[in-house]
């Protein structure tokens, strides 16, 4: 049977409450692309999964409310709140409609790695749009579409280990076959270009658009990460 979000729940959760190197740097490099300071600002954390971007936009002084549609996901969110209370809220919710969330009523929107979870790219920037106060933003992370298109390996190669890059422009639904991949559960690719395009589409206007380097904590757990971006960085307002 194919993995799926449910099917994977536990496994993620563990693996990000276990201290993943790579889920602390994609929170890091998504907080520090807010294009404001969130202190009392209402802000939606959509594809929460376990809370740890909800949390940390918590601490910075956020009013939050995470939404998954993977329910173990969530109650993983919640029992974190119950331990450690941060003031996060979590709604159990589909990034495409966002149906339990008022129009009009935050003031930025987060996403983490969960936009390459929804089929419909288009309806999910027009429900974020739909929630946003005039002047909201819009800050969401995806894996680097350059490096983790599907059919992309790691190989030694005389000059050390190496990306090759599979079938960049193979757009729509792919599972990664590696065992220990989240991607096994299913995601979406699409070129920087249709996720640009699909931003500007909609009237964002954008802010920013980042490749960070990996950090040092990331190249120790993934070596074959070195010289190359894990994630692309988008940061959009909408007037
Ligand atoms: C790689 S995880 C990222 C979770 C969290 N943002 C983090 O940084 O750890 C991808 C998340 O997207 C969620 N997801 C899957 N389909 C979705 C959808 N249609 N709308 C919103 N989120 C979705 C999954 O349940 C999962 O929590």
């Amino acid at each position: 049977m194919e993995d799926d979000w449910d099917g994977i729940a536990e496994w993620y959760a563990e693996l990000v409450r276990g201290g993943s190197a790579m889920h602390r740097f994609s929170r890091d490099i998504l907080l520090k692309a807010l294009p404001v300071n969130v202190i009392g600002l209402d802000v939606l954390d959509v594809g929460c999964g376990e809370g740890i971007v909800s949390r940390g936009l918590a601490g910075l002084g956020a009013r939050v409310v995470g939404v998954d549609p993977t329910r173990a996901l969530v109650a993983h969110a919640e029992a974190a709140e119950r331990a450690n209370p941060t003031g996060a809220v979590y709604r159990v919710d589909d990034g495409s409609s966002l149906q339990t969330v008022p129009d009009d009523s935050v003031d930025g929107v987060t996403a983490a790695l969960s936009m390459n979870n929804i089929a419909d790219l288009d309806a999910a920037l027009k429900s974020v749009r739909r929630v946003l106060r005039p002047g909201g933003f819009l800050v969401f992370t995806v894996p680097h579409p350059c490096f983790e298109a599907p059919a992309t390996e790691t190989i030694s190669t005389p000059g050390g280990v190496r990306r090759a890059v599979g079938d960049y422009f193979a757009e729509g639904l792919w599972r990664s076959t590696h065992p220990h991949s989240v991607r096994r559960a299913g995601n979406y690719h699409r070129t920087i270009s249709t996720y640009v395009t699909a931003v500007l589409g909609l009237g964002f206007v954008l802010r920013s658009l980042d490749e960070p380097a990996p950090s040092d904590e990331v190249r120790a757990e993934a070596p074959h990460r070195l010289g190359l971006p894990p994630f692309l960085v988008i940061s959009a307002t909408f007037q």
